[in-house]
């Protein structure tokens, strides 16, 4: 018998064989395509927010503003974080009184716990918070804090901001939706890729690698005695201002199927009106926990959660004693 033909590795692939690879795997369910092969089109979301308070950060663009809007046209108040003050009252303007705009550049640690501070000034108890910021940037740059910025915006903001919140109790009996992407098949838990030198910078693997520790964000922040769900979730691939500035090519090869804001942010509503039993290390995506890992690469942490928390921790209080 003739021997079987050998498969080519990833890294022995040509280019336009790896991007044929890529997208012949992931195209299908990610985009609208998938979005509309599960049936999602035929079971819009009956829910009702009335009565509930909503904390939505990156609100005024993309799946954020996808999200208030429609947690908005629900019934809830939902505050509402952007940076731009123009972009603020436009997105009042379409989602009605049930917007309320807070303006905040969350890349500053200090700026996340003033925002929670805010939250508690005015009383708000959050039924839920959705930790939707977050960027790709494949250029190195440091915030005035000192911090790589995509980090600071990606995962020590949201957990500068949640541990304020839920230590506050502003979150018992609540919901934390924590926006993270498919692009964190790309590591395992990583603690060295969080925070990368300027000369071995690489905005992918940085980006996945704070996606892949919000993940165990998810599990932290599930705390059954204070009634506390938390779950991470994958949009999908969705035509925003981010996907057009930070991957030109994705949307050059899928714009027509890209999902919409609406469509990405689908199952952020649908866990906040459903309050699914948490599974550990399941990143939730249209309405369903799936795995976590594409690639057997992953599975293999290369450190602790608790290495993770602790690098938060730490830079949290370097930046507190760095403002006071
Ligand atoms: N789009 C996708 O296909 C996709 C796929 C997987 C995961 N995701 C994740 O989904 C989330 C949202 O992505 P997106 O594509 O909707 O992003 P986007 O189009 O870039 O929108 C992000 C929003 O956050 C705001 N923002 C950015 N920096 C800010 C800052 N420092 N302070 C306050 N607000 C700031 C932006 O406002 P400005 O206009 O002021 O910048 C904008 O409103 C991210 O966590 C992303 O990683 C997206």
């Amino acid at each position: 018998m003739a021997d079987p033909k050998p498969t080519l590795k990833p890294a022995e692939m040509p280019m336009w064989m790896k991007v044929v690879v890529f997208y012949g795997r992931f195209a299908p369910s990610f985009t609208a395509l998938g979005y509309v092969a599960r049936g999602l089109p035929l079971r819009p979301l009956n829910a009702s927010f009335k009565g509930q308070t909503w904390l939505v950060t990156g609100a005024t663009g993309g799946i954020g503003r996808g999200i208030a809007l429609g947690a908005a046209r629900r019934g809830a108040t939902v505050l509402s974080v952007g940076r731009n003050e123009t972009a603020l009252k436009s997105l009042a303007q379409e989602g009605g009184a049930g917007i309320v705009p807070m303006q905040f550049d969350l890349e500053l640690v200090a700026a996340n716990l003033a925002l929670a501070d805010e939250v508690m000034r005015r009383g708000s108890k959050l039924d839920v918070l959705v930790n939707n910021i977050g960027k790709l940037d494949h250029v190195h740059r440091l915030t005035p804090e000192g911090f790589e910025g995509t980090y600071a915006l990606n995962l020590l903001g949201h957990f500068a901001l949640t541990e304020k919140l839920v230590d506050a109790g502003a979150l018992d009996d609540g919901v934390v939706v924590n926006m993270a992407s498919g692009g964190l098949y790309n590591t395992a838990l990583s603690l060295r890729r969080l925070e990368q030198k300027p000369e071995r910078y690489s905005g992918v693997m940085a980006y996945a690698a704070h996606k892949r520790a919000q993940l165990a964000l998810a599990d932290r922040w599930t705390q059954p005695e204070r009634r506390l769900v938390s779950y991470t979730m994958h949009p999908g691939w969705v035509a925003t201002q981010g996907v057009s500035t930070a991957l030109p090519d994705l949307e050059r090869h899928l714009g027509r199927v890209l999902r919409t804001p609406a469509q990405g942010g689908d199952t952020a509503l649908w866990l906040a009106a459903k309050r699914p039993s948490p599974v550990p290390g399941a990143l939730w995506f249209d309405r369903a926990p799936r795995a976590a890992h594409a690639y057997a690469f992953s599975r293999k942490p290369e450190v602790e959660p608790e290495a993770i928390y602790a690098k938060l921790i730490a830079d949290v209080a370097r930046a507190r004693s760095a403002s006071a």
